[in-house]
């Protein structure tokens, strides 16, 4: 496989470039490898031409009769589009389909452009840690609206999707993913999952994920393909209420991947009870198992709206704090007046359940007696959940790092400002459904979800609005793809300055 796919790299690279058209520059990724047992592929190629009339068409079929040549296989062009190349869009997008006297085909993806380097595209090729097994190029999942347009607020295109929302839907069963999954390689190409870490900055930033997952394995997948990297780990706690079909599914799933598994406990996972935190807990517990820098917990019921990248860019800026929500509002004792004397003098504060930890955070929460200890005591509590890590991060004495540093006798010295989730109330105006009080994302909030600073939505679902779902799921996407070709700009300095950040222990006592 790689040897075929390294030809046709190189022969992008070097021919382009000896050719007369020698004002193109070539940077070509190899971008994906897909085997299929048809004989064509497909490649799309963008060229840019700054000087002359660009003749994309004449170029490629120049470049495959030289492959031919070249590597003594057969190639023919069976089809061919470009779009025309203009003075004000100097890019054209040309599709070519391959036919290959061989069996096994592959389907490529390059990306041509003016101003690259030509010794980094070689280097691009020739290390054997850059992209190998995937497909990375900005694209449309969502065809029968324009997410772009919805996103830029466009009030025609809103009204389409809400038209259209029943017309387009097409939901992966459980036996699909049953199916799908004797092959991994298969599910993995066809899913079309990201294989690779995509920057060392992202690689030598690997995330630990506690996944509570208890229905909707479709949606569950679709969360998992859009926050994996090869890099990070992945505990899913599949619930007890799970369905047998759904839990295979979902075992099947992970089964394909060596960096997502099972919390080694299963549990009925009841919201207010101290299940949740037993869940999330086990699952804390076996991820220690692995390297990782910072610990994120989510349900199947959040999206990211960041990419890795973003997210590991996020994650450094906080230099070692730990984001765990406290509320503003101090007065919760009724929550735990029941259970008696706090252990060892801690002084109780209740949050919500999102929290981005350290790991230190999590050796501390796992193994240190002082925790353990609060862990029992909260069993007598409502809602202990919402308090142990709001607890820990917020009494200072306990020397955990990261943890919360500044003044929280007076409620103003709390400001709102963690960025692990976003999440809106139903009392302050949902525009669509609600669930338990908060808001479902609907399309109308699209706009604010592409802006909003957090990492992750709380509650994106699927089945009550599929077309937020994929238009972010989209917008991510092609974020993904910006930042990996160094397209885009992530600003983290309002991060570095949040009141967290700002007055977080730095170093264990
Ligand atoms: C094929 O390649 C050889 C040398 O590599 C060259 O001499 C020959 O002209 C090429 N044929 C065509 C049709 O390009
Ligand atoms: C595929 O390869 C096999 C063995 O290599 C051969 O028998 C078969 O005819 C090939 N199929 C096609 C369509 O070329
Ligand atoms: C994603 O990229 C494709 C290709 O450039 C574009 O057509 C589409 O509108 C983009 N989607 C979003 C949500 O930006
Ligand atoms: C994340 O972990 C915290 C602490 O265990 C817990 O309160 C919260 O419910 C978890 N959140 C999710 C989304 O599982
Ligand atoms: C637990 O944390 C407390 C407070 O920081 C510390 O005094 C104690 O030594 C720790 N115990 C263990 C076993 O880590």
């Amino acid at each position: 496989m790689r040897s075929r796919k390294f030809a046709l790299a190189e022969f992008c690279l070097r021919h382009t470039i000896s050719t007369k058209y020698a004002s193109f520059v070539l940077l070509c990724f190899i971008l994906g490898t897909f085997v299929v047992r048809w004989e064509t592929f497909v490649t799309r190629i963008q060229i840019y031409n700054s000087q002359e009339p660009a003749r994309p068409v004449e170029i490629f079929e120049q470049q495959i009769k030289y492959l031919s040549n070249q590597t003594k296989t057969s190639y023919e062009i069976s089809e061919i589009s470009s779009n025309k190349v203009t003075e004000k869009n100097k890019y054209a997008n040309v599709k070519l389909k391959f036919k290959e006297k061989k069996n096994i085909t592959e389907k490529y993806q390059a990306k041509y452009y003016q101003a690259a380097p030509w010794e980094r595209i070689h280097a691009k090729i020739e290390n054997k840690d850059e992209p190998e097994n995937y497909i990375l190029s900005k694209k449309r999942f969502v065809k029968s609206v324009s997410c772009a347009k919805i996103i830029r607020g466009s009030k025609r295109e809103i009204t389409k999707s809400a038209d259209l929302e029943n017309d387009y839907l097409s939901v992966l069963s459980p036996t699909y993913y049953i199916r799908k999954t004797e092959n991994c390689d298969d599910f993995i190409n066809t899913r079309e999952y990201i294989t690779d870490p995509l920057s060392k900055e992202e690689k030598e930033f690997p995330l630990a994920y506690s996944i509570l997952v208890y229905k909707s394995v479709y949606q569950f997948e679709r969360l998992l393909r859009s926050i994996y990297r090869p890099q990070n780990f992945y505990c899913i706690h599949a619930d007890m209420k799970m369905s047998d079909v759904d839990y295979d599914a979902v075992r099947y799933i992970i089964s394909c991947f060596d960096n997502v598994f099972f919390s080694s406990k299963a549990y009925n996972v009841a919201w207010g009870t101290f299940s949740v935190l037993a869940a999330d807990l086990t699952c804390m517990t076996n991820l220690l198992k692995y390297k990782w820098k910072y610990f994120i917990n989510l349900t199947g019921q959040e999206f990211p709206l960041k990419t890795n990248r973003e997210i590991v860019k996020i994650l450094k800026s906080f230099n070692g704090a730990n984001d765990v929500h406290i509320e503003t509002k101090l007065n919760w004792e009724q929550r735990w007046e029941k259970a008696g004397p706090v252990p060892d003098k801690l002084t109780p504060y209740k949050g919500s359940v999102h929290v981005a930890v350290n790991r230190n955070f999590a050796e501390f929460v796992i193994r240190n007696a002082t925790s353990l200890r609060l862990m029992n005591w909260l069993k007598r509590t409502d809602i202990p959940d919402e308090i142990f890590f709001t607890t820990l991060n917020h009494n200072p004495q306990l020397g955990i790092p990261g943890s919360y540093t500044g003044d929280l006798k007076t409620k103003n010295n709390l400001k709102k400002g963690d960025v692990a989730r976003y999440k809106k109330w139903y009392s302050t105006g949902c525009t669509g459904q609600e669930q338990h009080g908060i808001c479902i994302a609907s399309i109308k909030d699209l706009q604010v979800l592409a802006r909003r600073p957090e990492m992750f939505v709380n509650k994106l679902i699927w089945d009550n609005d599929h077309y937020t779902f994929d238009c972010l799921e989209e917008l991510i996407y092609n974020r993904t793809v910006d930042g990996y070709n160094e397209n885009a700009q992530f600003d983290t300095t309002e991060y570095s300055n949040l009141f967290f950040v700002r007055k977080a222990l730095r170093h264990a006592k």
